[in-house]
């Protein structure tokens, strides 16, 4: 098994560790979190420091994976990581309950959780999460930095732009675009194309205003 870096030590740490453990494919070295006291541990996994630990101590490192929920937050840790050390790659984690169909791809750093759904042909970019039985159908196409809430779900061909957020529940159905930045409420029925950088919300759902790129959503 290869050796990875987890970063982040929080709740959504906990669900990323619990998907890569039941994958199998990675053995867990310990945590980096810039917030978090060295020592501190998670389901017996030691926080070991923050980034800059990769450029001391963790030289032999060369994988790992960014567990933290929020997207903006995601992109600029991995930044951050690639910064200090250009070699670093990010691997993905996908849990065995969950369903990649036939064409389908996902990009590094993405997290596929329980019981969730990519059907055929449909691609999913990096660093993404994919909530536990959430379901993303056919000749789909996602962005990276994007999150599925619980039970987000969609028809197929839809277009999901880059930092989107489908929250709890959220449906949208087929051939629709989702924006970049967008983010859809909780329990929204999506059935036309909403712009980037807005909140839509609602059944059917509507754009109520817009909003900035890492303007909290959690
Ligand atoms: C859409 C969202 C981001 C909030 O947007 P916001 O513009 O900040 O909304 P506010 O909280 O200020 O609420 C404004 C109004 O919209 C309503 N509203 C907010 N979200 C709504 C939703 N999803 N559906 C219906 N109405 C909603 C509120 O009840 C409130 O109504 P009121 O003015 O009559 O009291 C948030 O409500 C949401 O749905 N978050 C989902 C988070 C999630 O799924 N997290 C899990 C991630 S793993």
């Amino acid at each position: 098994m290869k050796d990875i870096i987890v970063f982040g030590a929080g709740g959504h740490a906990k669900a990323v560790i619990d998907t890569i453990e039941k994958a199998g494919l990675y053995r867990i070295v310990g945590l980096l979190d810039g917030y978090k006291a060295a020592g501190t541990n998670v389901f017996a996994y030691d926080v070991l420091g923050s980034e800059a630990w990769l450029k001391t101590q963790g030289k032999s490192i060369h994988k790992g994976i960014i567990a933290v929920g929020d997207n903006w937050l995601r992109a600029n840790i991995a930044a951050s990581i690639l910064s200090v050390r250009s070699d670093f790659t990010f691997v993905s984690a996908v849990h065995p309950s969950s369903s990649i169909a036939r064409g389908a791809t996902i990009g590094a750093g993405t997290v596929v959780m329980s019981g969730a759904v990519i059907n055929s042909d449909t691609s999913i970019g990096e660093h993404c999460v994919l909530y536990p039985h959430t379901s993303v159908d056919h000749d789909s196409s996602v962005g990276s930095f994007v999150t599925f809430a619980p039970n987000a779900v969609t028809g197929g061909n839809v277009k999901i732009g880059d930092y989107a957020v489908v929250s709890i529940g959220a449906k949208i159905i087929h051939g629709r675009s989702i924006g970049e930045h967008t983010v859809i409420g909780a329990g929204s029925t999506v059935l036309t194309d909403i712009p980037s950088y807005s909140i839509a919300y609602g059944s059917p759902a509507r754009t109520v205003r817009s909003r900035v790129a890492g303007e909290k959503y959690l």
